[in-house]
């Protein structure tokens, strides 16, 4: 969502600009602009639509200088219009900005200045007010053009400090002025923000893998930076003024880890990905000699893990789905009484809880504002919270008690695939923990360390089901829609499989407990209708069968999802059967959520639909 990325250096900017942009084409955007100082003009390009339509605009008539600004927008404050995409500018016109985020008392701001007379606004943002009112600051802070260029810098950082001391709202903000040579400011506050540092040229961006390709030393912005950055020096101060501390660290991941290699979509790469993110998630957890998992990173001794009596997961989307199957397991293996809240709910609500419960915020991007609010609600109450994060640099892996990375690599594609299984995997490993701190024995801890460590090739076996599930899509693929259902552990596998498929196909998808089928969905079924039925050869099967009977006997297509010799039992009834490997409950769900990341994924191709980059959506959705 809304992506930002600035340059200072010797080289060209429009192309390094660019190609940051594309960087972040992934994070989901609708509109796209440069501002770049050319000489003494401040040159800008911005469009509604592709950054390859910017692309095309900046190629016709390409601004020639060494700093500039650019952004991708995801509209939020007015329609995704020309006018409205970034940069804005003041109303000297000499100041251009860049935002991320809300400002919430814009309209305050701007019917304050519009009283004073001397400002026009041309777009319907937020950004623009705020693009006013620094400038407006600038301004009257000196005589406008002959003041000496360091004090100008000076100037505009103070005036970029006052501004943001009126704002109420977050903001991941990057603006260069025409009169100031060799000059970015930057500032976050809820918007992530880093500055990559390199030799004789420096970045801004509000993702590292926007820069990777040029330096992998960065600096992650914390809440109330503001950073003045030149070509070979940078100052980060707060905006209340003061000095600020900051770490330059190695990014763990390089371009190539950002490369789609020879796959068609990032999705595609993801899911084939899952065998070693899996593996990765566990790696260094298990200890077989004591037959339990070690999460260092909880940052809890043994006694205050033994005290905890109840436990919140908290997330947003996909993230959710892993939560929800996080309760069954945590529930079942360590008998700790686990809930799972929507975090844009848990946020607000005033949910009684008690002094031993232990919350967990899980997020990919650790940047999610209902998740991230949700952590800060929690700490705020005085609850211990953790978070389970695959960005190491994110906001929630910063601002959390301690966690539990995922440790998945970068994931680009928009649909959270390898994200998925690293979450629930790290469920298992929390559940067998706290398990074996309970009333788990040694060989029950044994026999969960064997399951997840057969995951990684039972993953292998299931990823050869693609052809399988690419004819099945093939078949499929004049439908409207599709249901979903599951039991217990793959209940939330039916929620999952119906969000991919809502994501990327823009189909209508519903996923249900089996068992709710009679309670109104049989309604829905219909010949041109498939069910798709998460029934693998567990406690529940029979159960499952009575309903896959029930949509049968109303003539809806079957597609089943199961495994060992349950494939046998469903042979005259279903349409279509996908078997996968046999596995224990609780680590069934890894397996059986791949063949319907694949349902999903072949049904896009064959639909021409963009899977990497769904309409309306964002990879990391920054706002409330
Ligand atoms: C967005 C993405 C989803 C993701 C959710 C939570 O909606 O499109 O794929 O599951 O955010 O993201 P997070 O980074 O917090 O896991």
């Amino acid at each position: 969502m809304c992506g930002i990325v600035g340059y200072v250096g010797r080289s060209e900017a429009a192309p390094i600009l660019l190609d940051g942009l594309r960087r972040l084409e992934y994070r989901g955007y609708d509109s796209a602009g440069v501002a770049i100082i050319a000489g003494d003009q401040l040159e800008t390009r911005k469009c509604a639509g592709r950054i390859a339509d910017l692309g095309k605009l900046i190629g016709k008539d390409t601004p020639v200088g060494t700093y500039g600004i650019s952004h991708t927008r995801w509209a939020t404050h007015g329609k995704a219009t020309d006018q409205n995409a970034h940069p804005h500018f003041d109303a000297s016109g000499k100041l251009a900005l860049v935002h991320n985020g809300v400002i919430e008392n814009y309209q305050a701001l701007k019917d304050d200045m519009l009283r004073e007379g001397n400002h026009v606004f041309v777009s319907e943002t937020d950004t623009e007010v705020l693009a006013h009112l620094i400038g407006k600051i600038y301004d009257s802070s000196g005589a406008n053009g002959s003041t000496p260029p360091q004090n100008s810098k000076s100037r505009l950082v103070a005036a970029v400090r006052a501004a943001l001391q009126q704002v109420i709202g977050t903001y991941g903000i990057a603006l260069v002025h025409r009169d100031i040579p060799d000059f970015l400011v930057g500032a976050r506050r809820g918007s992530p923000l880093v500055l990559g540092v390199g030799k004789d040229e420096n970045f801004l961006a509000s993702d590292v893998s926007a820069i990777v390709a040029y330096t992998r030393d960065a600096v992650y912005l914390n809440d109330f930076d503001v950073v003045a950055v030149e070509r070979d020096k940078f100052e980060i101060s707060s905006v209340a003024g003061e000095g600020g501390k900051y770490e330059v660290s190695k990014v763990e991941f390089t371009d190539e880890d950002i490369k789609k290699g020879d796959y068609p979509h990032y999705m595609l790469k993801e899911i084939y990905e899952q065998p070693g993110s899996v593996r990765d998630a566990m790696r260094g957890r298990l200890s077989h000699e004591e037959c339990t998992a070690k999460l260092g990173g909880l940052e809890m001794t043994a006694a205050e893990l033994r005290d905890v009596r109840r436990i919140v997961l908290t997330g947003c989307g996909t993230a959710l789905h892993a939560a929800r199957i996080g309760e069954y397991i945590i529930e079942q293996l360590a008998g700790v009484p686990t809930e799972v809240e929507f975090a844009s709910e848990f946020r607000h609500r005033n949910t009684p809880m008690t002094r031993d419960t232990l919350v967990f915020a899980i997020s990919q991007s650790g940047e999610t504002a209902d998740t991230l609010g949700a952590l800060r609600e929690s700490r705020r109450k005085g609850y211990r919270a953790l978070g389970i994060c695959n960005n190491v640099a994110s906001t929630i892996a910063r601002e959390s008690d301690g966690g539990v990375y995922m440790h998945a690599g970068p994931e680009i594609g928009v649909a959270a695939t390898k994200s998925f299984t690293s979450q629930v995997t790290i469920m298992a490993l929390i559940g067998l923990l706290l398990g074996r701190m309970r009333h788990l024995s040694t060989s029950e801890g044994s026999a969960i360390i064997d399951a997840l460590e057969a995951l990684p090739a039972q993953i292998e076996e299931t990823l050869k089901l693609t052809d399988q599930v690419r004819a099945i899509a093939k078949k499929y693929a004049s439908v409207n829609g599709m249901l979903f259902f599951g039991r217990q552990f793959n209940y939330p596998i039916a929620l999952e499989a119906a969000l991919k498929l809502k994501e990327i196909t823009y189909l209508f998808a519903e996923g249900h407990p089996s068992a709710e089928l009679k309670h109104g969905i049989i309604a829905l079924v219909r010949p041109d209708l498939p069910s798709v039925f998460i029934a693998p050869d567990d406690a529940v099967f029979s159960k499952n069968m009575n309903n896959i009977e029930q949509v049968k006997a109303r003539k809806g297509p079957v597609i089943a999802i199961t495994s060992g010799a349950c494939g046998e039992r469903l042979a005259n009834i279903a349409d279509d059967i996908i078997t996968i490997p046999s596995a224990p409950e609780f680590v069934t769900p890894v397996l059986s959520v791949i063949p319907l990341q694949l349902l999903a994924y072949h049904l896009a191709v064959e639909l021409g639909r963009d899977v990497d980059k769904p309409r309306n959506l964002a990879k990391s959705v920054t706002v409330e």
